[in-house]
């Protein structure tokens, strides 16, 4: 059995005092926030680098930030720089919610499982939930928690939140989020969007982000830029800016105005100006159909959800998939269930994949 885990790789470098401390040819499925920079995004800082710009988003990158958004999501698009995805959501939901409020979502949705109860502690956020087969709202599920209005008793349902692509997952079509916003709006919801993996989804769909967000009616999006191949950040996009104001102030008492705005700015630059977002996310959604297609061959482990964009969840001997864990990093996804969830990034090659699926075929032989 090869162990994959790095033994002693410290690397010294004439231009820094910092130590590499870890392999770099080591690679897993447990998170495509467990990749590292895309090299592209990298040269990017490196260009925005040096000289002084005028801090908190006045500067220029931010500026011209602006129009790349716009030519992906329409010209009343508005692009605030966070640093985080939980941020994102937070300052979102603020801008839809009065303090009464509540947001519908689907149990699943990251901010209710896996954000520690950010919503909750940081914005007085209520969130209605609603079991799902699939991590996806329909009309009908949002009509479990869509009620109660004027009631005092209880926190208003006033938005809904979607994830595209899903904690599972899965996707959105078109038709389908443009149903959810004609429904939402109809009964004075508003709609966001956790667009953590939105560049998965377009590449998985085949179409123009605008066309699942902005011509489909969702009202505010967070952008996703770490789990595609960024150093770090993300971007609340306004949509409808009739209705969603006031970003930069929840923005900054969220904690999330960085002061050297430049550079998160000019990583989405780096992502979004060219098709980078669509080569990364494409091929980790790539790498995912590859794994499906392997241990689909292997007896004894199911695949349990559609594989759409770049996560594979799989059920296996819970003593095969620990033994695994000795060899690959990935997660018990439901440790009740023993399924176990496989992400894929921009930087996981086809060898990975082969070199897993074998691990697989040995540990399951044994
Ligand atoms: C769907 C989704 N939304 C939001 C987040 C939160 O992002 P962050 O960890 O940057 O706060 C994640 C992170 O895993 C996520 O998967």
């Amino acid at each position: 059995m090869t162990d994959n885990r790095p033994a002693d790789t410290s690397e010294t470098s004439t231009v820094t005092d910092a130590v590499r401390r870890h392999d770099p040819a080591v690679r897993g499925f447990a998170s495509d926030n467990y990749a590292g920079v895309h090299p592209e995004v990298l040269a990017a800082i490196a260009l925005a680098n040096e000289g002084h710009q005028i801090a908190y988003g006045e500067d220029d990158y931010t500026a011209h930030l602006q129009d790349v958004f716009k030519a992906h999501f329409g010209e009343r698009a508005q692009a605030f720089p966070v640093f985080n995805g939980t941020g994102a959501n937070v300052v979102a939901l603020q801008a839809l919610l009065p303090r009464w409020g509540a947001v519908v979502a689907a149990e699943t949705a990251h901010f209710n499982v896996d954000e520690g109860g950010a919503p909750e502690k940081m914005a007085g956020i209520k969130i209605h939930t609603v079991p799902t087969p699939d991590g996806k709202l329909t009309p009908e599920l949002i009509d479990r928690q869509a009620w109660g209005w004027g009631d005092e008793h209880r926190a208003q349902p006033l938005a809904v939140s979607i994830t595209q692509s899903t904690e599972l997952g899965t996707l959105y079509t078109p038709d389908e989020i443009r149903a959810i916003c004609d429904h939402a709006h109809e009964r004075g919801m508003l709609v966001h969007v956790d667009g953590s993996r939105l560049s998965n989804a377009a590449a998985a769909l085949g179409l123009p982000f605008r066309e699942f967000t902005t011509d489909a009616g969702v009202d505010v999006l967070s952008f996703g830029g770490t789990k595609n191949g960024l150093l770090g950040g993300e971007v609340v996009v306004v949509l409808n800016p009739d209705t969603v104001k006031n970003i930069t102030f929840l923005r900054k008492t969220s904690m999330q105005l960085a002061s050297k705005m430049r550079f998160v700015s000019v990583q989405f630059e780096a992502l979004l100006a060219g098709d980078l977002y669509l080569r990364n996310a494409g091929h980790a959604n790539a790498m995912a159909k590859r794994l499906e297609t392997a241990v689909a061959a292997i007896d004894g482990v199911t695949v349990v959800r559609p594989v759409q964009a770049n996560a594979v969840f799989a059920i296996l001997p819970r003593e095969v998939s620990e033994r695994l864990q000795k060899r690959f990093r990935f997660y018990f996804w439901n440790e009740h269930t023993g399924e176990v969830r496989w992400m894929c990034s921009f930087d996981t090659t086809e060898q990975d994949i082969d070199a897993f699926a074998a691990a697989i075929t040995e540990e399951m032989g044994r």
